[in-house]
């Protein structure tokens, strides 16, 4: 199998979890990235010429496409940039594995909709706010116009361990947590979030049994100062400083939709069975507690 992004939050997941089952070829692009048993190719998928070659070599069985430009404010302040990966290597890549016939399972997002009428199942019509989510339904309705087998999954607000030490909210959070520092968390902010290892199981399971539009959330709809609550209980820190806030406070390029909570019904009865939010982020924090 191949998975790009290998050296993001979602493909070093992926690569965990599908090493069971796999043989793993994964790509990075500026960081290193260390999989035990993956073989990292680097490479840059806006550069098709380039890439397909690399597609060439592996001939793989089946695609796990994660990489992107995954900044909701970056992509906002550079839009034809980040449209060459998010869009244009998304719907490329789409039609290699369409020619291949092979299994192709796309990364989509919560953030193709608006937030105001959750929760969101498949039938719902996207509406981006903004440029980030753009984006993300241009690829889908590309990819799924290149082939229509691919499955397309809307992946909701991840947590757990970044594949680089020194990235991601999540280490930010337990960091703050424990060295008791001021944590600015929205309380009009709702998701539906998952371990990064459970949001690879259920791409495992896309790439088994889906194509089309899946919705890949949690069971459980949370705020964003919840979730901090419940890391706090988790971690058992009573120096944390938790202040709530709400979204108008924050001023960001990218508008940020309020309630992106996903109703992953049709994930769930193909067998995606995401734990209690609790045990999840116990799972992800048995190192630190
Ligand atoms: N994390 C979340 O909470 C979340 C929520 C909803 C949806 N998603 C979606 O899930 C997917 C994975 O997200 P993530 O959080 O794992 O992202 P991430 O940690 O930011 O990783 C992005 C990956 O894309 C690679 N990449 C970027 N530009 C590239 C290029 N031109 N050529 C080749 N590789 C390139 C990066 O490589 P280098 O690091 O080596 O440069 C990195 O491996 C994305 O499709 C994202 O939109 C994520």
């Amino acid at each position: 199998m191949l998975v790009t992004g290998a050296s993001g939050f979602l493909g070093w997941n992926i690569c965990r979890e599908a090493g069971k089952k796999w043989d793993l070829h994964g790509t990075v692009f500026s960081n290193p990235a260390e999989v035990p048993g993956v073989n990292i190719v680097r490479t840059d998928l806006t550069d098709l010429k380039a890439f397909k070659k690399v597609f060439n070599d592996i001939r793989p069985d089946a695609v796990i496409h994660t990489a992107a430009a995954t900044s909701p404010n970056y992509c906002q302040e550079h839009p034809d940039d980040t449209k060459k990966i998010n869009v244009d290597a998304a719907v490329n890549l789409a039609g290699l594995c369409a020619d291949r016939k092979i299994p192709f399972v796309f990364t989509s997002t919560d953030l193709v909709f608006d937030g105001l009428n959750a929760p969101y199942n498949e039938e719902a019509p996207a509406c981006p706010v903004n440029i980030y989510g753009e984006q993300k339904v241009m690829a889908e309705e590309g990819v799924l116009k290149r082939y229509p087998l691919a499955a397309v999954c809307r992946m909701p607000l991840m947590f757990g361990e970044p594949a680089t030490a020194a990235s991601g909210f999540f280490l930010a959070m337990i960091k703050a947590l424990k060295d008791g520092d001021e944590l600015h968390l929205f309380v009009d902010e709702f998701r539906t979030p998952v371990s990064g290892q459970t949001a690879a199981q259920g791409l495992l399971i896309a790439l088994d049994k889906a194509s089309g539009l899946l919705h890949l959330g949690g069971k459980e709809r949370i705020s964003r100062f919840n979730f901090g609550i419940l890391m706090m209980d988790v971690l058992n820190v009573s120096e944390a400083r938790l202040v709530r806030c709400v979204q108008k406070e924050m001023k960001m390029s990218a508008p940020r939709p309020p309630d992106l909570s996903l109703d992953s019904s049709r994930a769930f009865a193909l067998g995606y069975d995401p734990l209690p939010l609790i045990e999840q982020l116990k799972e992800c924090l048995e190192d630190r507690i």
